[in-house]
């Protein structure tokens, strides 16, 4: 009986169990095959900014939705309407391109995001090679949108290619939803999930977007993202622009109007002036402290990388936070400024001073709009200036913060733990990633941020790539996180 009863164990866990290594062996032997495919996706200009060319947009989608269709998905291509032009004529946007794999009601259901536009790119800007031809160099992979986002994407698919390779059954039933407007803003996106909310969404557990990189050579996991309230403020003073010969000393100036209010709102140690603003940030735990205590960064190259001798903070703790968890005010330019090279004496009639102020938990943008402008205005009211001022925001993207030890995280660990053998750095972002806003406010769905792009990949900028090593590995990666999140308890 007690012979029976094990071999019936063996056989009923045999049944379930995690077959990685056969899974990444299939990864090894065929990685040259998902390089190559990287190659062909690389080389479509799915310029999303560039209207010239929006047929290779629409063309990148198609190749997308081929793709999952070959490896056994159920896709749909949704049409998420049209882009009015500059010049009043219209364009149609990219479809979304949607897939599924499995519907097993005892299974989780996870949602993986990801975009395959990508920013411009030209061999004039500084690039070393082709930026639409894929390079191997020096085990990295070069090409416009190598590492944001398409090899990433590529990766997830490949997932679930060696799963169907294999014929295994993937732990977790699998949806994904791939646009093509990301880099633009991501038009007609938030219509779409809102639209889908009920539908596409409902069986949905989890959103996992892997559309960011680590902080150093250590794999990471992303639990939040710091979002922006960007303001312009315009100061009207004569009907014209002036001589300063002829009318300076007798007008009071726009210009000096607004250096002077913009001069109030951070201090040269980069204290927030605005009355409110610091004292809604979430205050730092002890906990927090230590996780960032825990990270591995290098402050030295980050300031050489950057040509500086002193930063803001001289220690990694208060520098991470500073980068992440804290509001800052960055002031981009002076429109209507006098601003090529030469010196002519203009005074000009109006000028439109643009700033931002990265958002945080737990400010509200609504809140921010309303403290910053009654500051501006009490600060100009103390010129007693005779010109106008008038204050806008015209971005309010909100921040997304997740809690780190939710069980999705816990996955992301063990799944790290299982490929590259270290603990991942828990890190947040500084810049704004407002679609993970949106799903956490539609769906309520709970979402990690689970990159693998490398921290010196170059997204936005010439020569970017992806090792050879993140895509292959971050290919595994993913093969083990679909089987982690299998293992989280139904709740
Ligand atoms: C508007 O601009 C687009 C893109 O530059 C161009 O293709 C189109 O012909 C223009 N339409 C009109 C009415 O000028
Ligand atoms: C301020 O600027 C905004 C945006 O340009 C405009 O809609 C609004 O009418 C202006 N308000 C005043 C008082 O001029
Ligand atoms: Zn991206």
């Amino acid at each position: 009986m007690i012979s029976i009863s094990v071999f019936c164990l063996l056989l009923c866990t045999g049944a379930s169990a995690f077959r990685f290594e056969e899974l990444t062996q299939y990864v090894n032997t065929h990685q040259d095959e998902f390089v190559e495919t990287l190659r062909q996706w690389i080389a479509v200009e799915s310029d999303s900014s560039d209207v010239t060319k929006r047929a290779d947009l629409h063309r990148m989608m198609d190749m997308t939705a081929e793709k999952l269709r070959l490896i056994g998905g159920k896709v749909e291509m949704i049409d998420i309407g049209t882009q009015t032009l500059a010049n009043g004529s219209s364009i149609d946007l990219p479809k979304v391109v949607t897939a599924q794999f499995g519907d097993d009601p005892s299974k989780h259901t996870v949602c993986v995001y990801g975009h395959v536009d990508v920013q411009p790119a030209k061999m004039e800007d500084g690039w070393s090679t082709e930026p639409y031809e894929l390079t191997d160099l020096n085990g990295n992979l070069y090409g416009r949108g190598a590492s944001d986002n398409k090899a990433p994407v590529l990766a997830w698919i490949h997932a679930l290619e060696v799963y169907k390779a294999l014929n295994i059954d993937p732990p977790v039933n699998v949806k994904l939803l791939i646009e093509g407007m990301e880099e633009t803003g991501s038009n007609g996106l938030e219509q779409m999930i809102v639209a889908h909310k009920d539908s596409f969404f409902s069986a949905v557990d989890f959103i996992i977007i892997s559309d960011c990189v680590w902080l150093s050579k250590r794999p990471a996991l992303t639990y939040g993202t710091r979002g922006n309230c960007y303001f312009c403020a315009e100061v009207e003073g004569p009907k014209n622009d002036l001589h300063s010969g002829v009318y300076g000393g007798t007008v009071v100036e726009p210009m000096t109007d607004l250096i002077g209010i913009l001069d109030k709102l951070i201090s040269s140690s980069g204290q927030i002036l605005v009355p409110g603003i610091r004292e809604a940030v979430a205050p730092l735990g002890d906990e927090e402290w230590s996780r960032y205590q825990d990270i591995e960064f290098d402050l030295q190259s980050f300031k050489q990388d950057i040509g500086l001798t002193q930063l803001m903070y001289s220690n990694k703790v208060d520098l991470l936070a500073h980068r992440w968890r804290h509001p800052t005010v960055s002031i981009h330019g002076i429109e209507g400024a006098f601003s090529s090279p030469g010196t002519k004496t203009v005074i000009p009639a109006k000028v439109i001073g643009k700033f931002s102020i990265r958002q945080v938990p737990d400010m509200d943008p609504a809140v921010v709009e309303k403290q910053v402008t009654d500051y501006l205005h009490s600060v100009f009211a103390k010129r007693k200036s005779p010109n106008k001022l008038n204050v806008t925001m015209v971005i309010g993207a909100k921040p997304w913060l997740a809690d780190p030890k939710h069980p999705l995280f816990d996955a992301g660990k063990a799944a790290v733990k299982r490929v590259f053998d270290v603990e991942p750095d828990l890190i947040r972002e500084g810049g704004t990633i407002p679609i993970a806003r949106t799903f956490q406010d539609v769906t309520g769905k709970s979402i990690i941020m689970l990159p693998i792009g490398g921290f010196d990949d170059g997204l936005h900028s010439q020569n970017e790539k992806i090792s050879r090593r993140n895509y292959i590995e971050g290919t595994k990666l993913f093969i083990a996180y679909l089987y982690e999140v299998s293992q989280i308890k139904k709740y």
